[in-house]
């Protein structure tokens, strides 16, 4: 397996017609580099169109935590499962702050996730604005400790991805240097050993913030980084076949 390249589209494109034009840059990019694994991440109401495409994975942005019931707005774990999901980013920086996630109320997502047999993305990443020279290993600590405590008794087979997205680096244009990314990741896996009940060895690390097509290739060469989560560039339809085609 190659590196996973996700695209989270969050709210975008604004059209159907948009959603195609990015489908056909992930064709273009896979018929240049078809070892390639995508993941395409739209927006629930996309699923649809999405999972009529394939030669990629397809996961959605987020998930309610429970089955079913009177819960306005909630799509459920089934539901995107009905469109070939397969996997769901869960406590991304922007969706933390939307909803007023506590670490626990992502905890029960990626419970949620596993019981239905669908692999999460975790995303973690200090809350700063402004990348000051520290990393807030603390804050990373209890994102991995409070967000996958227990987990491993629902994991089968599955894997569980981390994905490590500073907010200071998120739409920026600002990615965290190699030194960062690599320093991070082992302290990751290091957090990963000491999570109770978990299934170390079944866990990949991403990288996400400000990764394009300049620097992929660069970032690719990062020891640890299992893939990355791709916000703006996946927009950019040269960007995406390009990134595609640099994906190793
Ligand atoms: P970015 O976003 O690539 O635009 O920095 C990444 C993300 O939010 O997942």
């Amino acid at each position: 397996m190659s590196k996973l390249l996700a695209f989270n589209w969050k709210m975008n494109p604004a059209t159907k017609e948009g959603v195609s034009i990015l489908l056909d840059s992930i064709k273009t990019g896979l018929s240049r580099n078809s070892e390639a694994d995508i993941l395409v991440c739209p927006p629930y109401i996309f699923l649809d169109r999405v999972s009529t495409s394939n030669g990629f994975l397809i996961g959605s942005q987020d998930v309610s935590n429970q089955d079913s019931g009177a819960l306005t707005g909630e799509i459920s774990a089934n539901m995107i499962k009905e469109f070939g999901c397969q996997y769901v980013i869960i406590g991304h920086s922007e969706t933390r702050e939307l909803r007023k996630l506590t670490n626990q109320d992502i905890q029960n997502k990626v419970r949620q996730v596993l019981l239905n047999d669908l692999v999460p993305i975790l995303c973690i990443g200090y809350a700063e604005q402004e990348f000051d020279g520290d990393i807030n290993f603390d804050e990373l600590k209890e994102q991995i400790l409070v967000g996958l405590n227990g987990v491993g008794e629902l994991q089968n087979d599955q894997e569980i991805y981390i994905a490590y997205e500073p907010v200071w680096a998120i739409g920026s244009g600002k990615s965290a240097s190699s030194a960062i990314i690599l320093q991070v990741n082992e302290f990751i896996k290091k957090v990963l050993q000491e999570t109770p009940g978990l299934k170390a060895d079944k866990v990949k690390i991403l990288y996400g913030g400000s990764v394009s097509d300049g620097n992929i290739e660069k970032l690719s060469k990062i020891e640890n980084v299992d893939g990355f989560l791709v916000g703006g560039a996946s927009l950019i339809p040269e960007k995406v076949t390009k990134m595609i085609e640099l994906l190793v």
